[in-house]
């Protein structure tokens, strides 16, 4: 049975009675998912259909095996990998945003979405304080911002060398030089590699204590050369010495990218914002709104000054494609064409969060890590980061007592911490970037952490 049209209010409005139920138990329930409900998604496995079925019918399997196994992310216990949760207004405008069902890659079509994203991308310019005129694209994460930013910078580069990277690609190119420090995402060497720069065909530059890049150890430049630095740690959430590097390789006449995925976010919290000084002297510079603006996935920014040189690098034009336009072209500005509207949830979080509103999420983030570490300290236990942001390594003696504390957090179920090693050593990794975590949260996480932590180190 198919779907009638009559059908659909009832088709939604059980979905969303759905989600509201799963977002209403988050709290209560086992932050990671139990075993029995991972081994019920074999219900899953059955055979291609041969017709269809009633949507509700399948809605409910979908939320009976799929809700329970699925982790906690979106609940205020969940301490892993730097992503928040999704603020609930986000949430309810991503869903309206699906019913629009709007391929926001061309303004004429899709002039709601793309009208968002423009207004959306103006006031992240402001709040980042980028230089005016800067341009952005709405892309799926930090790894796809890096990759679409350093297009950006491949092209401007070579362009000075007197080179079209886009229409003769790399084979007989100007070399292009490529500075990263120590600590570099591997995301972002990935886009390196994408962009026919190479993984490894980059000059690393040492880090210090916190992986902040050693300014000065950054090579002498000459000739086409991109200098990407980091604003926020993934481990440590330590920054790089931005002004230092900016000046460096600016006098050497190379691009400054800057990798923000979570860190650049500082820039928008007043005890932080010192964390990100010089950052806006950069040439491009990517970040997540899916990280620590707690909007749905996927969604990521990238950044450019030179915007001729984005557009240079992401433009198309098709005889079928209206791609003459008198406003802002989002697909100018994206690897992609077709796509949703993505920019609707950042300008819903930002409409609805404004200015203080974000600064208080983000302050209260950081006011939560400083209370794990001072707890965690206090019990007696080796905290490994400076607790500049949002992120806490904790370590509980040696690697296996370490690896036992986190298993045993992470079956107890009230809350979820991942592990890392850290310059050597096995940590526990605490990152606090939820718009969930109460200071009731970080207490009862506290207190289980502590826990485990001494009865991992008893059993050595
Ligand atoms: C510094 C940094 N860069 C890039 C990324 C990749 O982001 P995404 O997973 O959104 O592509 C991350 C993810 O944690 C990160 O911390």
């Amino acid at each position: 049975m198919t779907a009638k049209a009559n059908d659909t209010p009832a088709l939604l409005r059980d979905a969303a009675e759905r989600a509201v139920n799963y977002l209403d138990q988050l709290g209560s329930r086992a932050v990671a998912p139990l075993p029995e409900a991972v081994e019920a998604l074999r219900g899953f496995e059955e055979p291609f259909p041969e017709g269809p079925c009633d949507p509700r019918e399948a809605l409910k399997k979908l939320d009976e095996l799929g809700s329970p196994a699925t982790m906690g992310m979106a609940g205020p216990r969940f301490f892993g990998f730097v992503i928040g949760g999704a603020l609930p207004a986000t949430v309810a405008s991503n869903w309206l945003a699906t019913a629009w069902d709007q391929n926001t890659g061309l303004y004429l079509p899709t002039p709601g979405t793309a009208t968002l994203e423009a207004v959306a991308l103006g006031w992240m310019i402001e709040l980042f304080e980028l230089p005016r005129g800067t341009a952005g694209g709405f892309v799926t994460g930090a790894t796809v911002a890096n990759f679409t930013a350093l297009a950006a910078a491949r092209h401007a580069v070579l362009h000075k060398a007197g080179w079209n990277v886009e229409a003769d690609g790399l084979f007989g190119a100007p070399p292009i030089t490529v500075v990263v420090g120590e600590e570099v995402h591997p995301t972002l060497t990935k886009s390196l590699g994408l962009l026919g720069l190479g993984r490894k065909r980059v000059v690393k530059v040492p880090v210090d204590g916190q992986g902040r890049m050693r300014a000065d150890r950054l090579p002498a430049l000459d000739g086409p050369a991109i200098v990407c630095a980091q604003a926020g740690n993934l481990n440590t959430g330590a920054f790089d010495p931005m002004p230092e590097i900016v000046a460096s390789a600016h006098a050497a006449g190379a691009w400054v990218h800057v990798d923000g995925a979570f860190g650049m976010w500082a820039a928008a919290a007043p005890s932080r914002a010192h964390l990100v000084a010089g950052m806006a002297g950069a040439d491009s510079w990517a970040t997540d709104a899916h990280k620590w603006l707690n909007v749905p996935y996927d969604s990521g920014l990238a950044f450019v000054r030179d915007g001729d040189a984005l557009r240079a690098s992401m433009a198309i034009t098709a005889e079928y494609l209206p791609t003459e336009t008198p406003f802002r072209n989002p697909s100018d500005h994206t690897p992609e064409l077709s796509r949703r509207g993505r920019g609707v949830d950042v300008w819903m979080a930002l409409r609805t969060l404004g200015r203080s509103g974000l600064a208080e999420m983000l302050e209260r983030c950081c006011r939560h890590a400083r209370r794990f570490e001072e707890g965690l300290r206090g019990a007696g236990f080796e905290i490994l980061n400076e607790v500049v942001l949002n992120q806490v390594l904790v370590s509980f003696g040696d690697p296996a007592a370490t690896l036992r504390a986190v298993a045993a957090i992470q079956q107890e179920g009230t809350c979820w911490c991942g592990s890392t090693v850290w310059q050597g050593k096995t940590a526990m990794r605490i990152s606090c970037c939820s718009w969930a975590t109460t200071d009731e949260d970080v207490e009862k996480s506290l207190e289980v952490i502590v826990r485990a932590g001494r009865g991992a180190m008893a059993e050595r």
